[in-house]
């Protein structure tokens, strides 16, 4: 039997063209995009955000999360965003928006540092190639940790996206080592077909001087 040749330019669905529940919501709220939903969430969970932090954002753009963080931080807190787009929103007084490659920028990142906290949710442009899309990501998040690990505060918190892939044991013993606590977090709005996760480091270590 002969099979049928695939009908040209039928093409799966794209899950991301719908607006879901949570883009309506970040909608209404006048969010920039649905992804705040995640950081609310790991924030809710681990209780990373307060009045008067410095923060650092990395991959900021459209701007949901800067948004969130500018709220939890108030006005007596620091927010240095960046990204190599523009933000789609104004950011109040206590965020600054600093636009940039993050894989090269140097003392631009130190703007607010010592940080309390540093937010990674830069991903790559996706190619549809699966192992070329993860091997990205990871260098996106590994700058990011070498960045946290430069101007983290000790005892301060790193929260970094990553696609799921052959260099997550890797990655999570490398923030095991550098923080006390390290959790692995799949917040509810992250898409059922996305392979994203977020790697969190809770209390940098103090880096202890060799004894001789
Ligand atoms: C998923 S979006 C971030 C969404 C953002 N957290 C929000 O809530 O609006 C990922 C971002 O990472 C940024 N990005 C990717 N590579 C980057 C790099 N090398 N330097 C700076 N930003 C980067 C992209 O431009 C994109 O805006």
């Amino acid at each position: 039997m002969t099979r049928a040749p695939k009908r040209a330019g039928r093409q799966r669905p794209n899950p991301y063209a719908k607006p879901d529940v949570y883009a309506t919501r970040a909608k209404e709220a006048g969010y920039a995009a649905r992804s705040v939903f995640k950081l609310e969430e790991i924030d809710h969970r681990l209780r990373l955000l307060k009045g008067g932090l410095h923060v650092l954002d990395l991959g900021a753009a459209p701007g949901s999360w800067s948004q969130y963080v500018c709220e939890k931080i108030g006005a007596s807190g620091r927010l240095l965003a960046v990204d190599r787009s523009p933000l789609r929103v104004t950011l109040p007084r206590q965020g600054t928006f600093f636009q940039g490659d993050a894989l090269t920028l140097g003392t631009e990142l130190a703007q607010h540092a010592p940080y309390d906290v540093v937010l990674s949710d830069m991903a790559p442009d996706t190619m549809g190639h699966r192992q070329t899309d993860k091997i990205r990501s990871f260098e996106l998040f590994d700058r990011a940790l070498d960045v946290a690990l430069a101007l983290l505060k000790p005892g301060g918190v790193f929260v970094g996206k990553i696609f799921m892939g052959g260099q997550f044991p890797e990655v999570k013993e490398k923030v095991r080592h550098q923080f006390d606590t390290v959790r692995v977090l799949r917040p509810e709005a992250v898409r059922g077909v996305s392979y994203e996760v977020f790697v969190v480091g809770v209390g940098r270590k103090v880096a202890v001087p060799p004894s001789d």
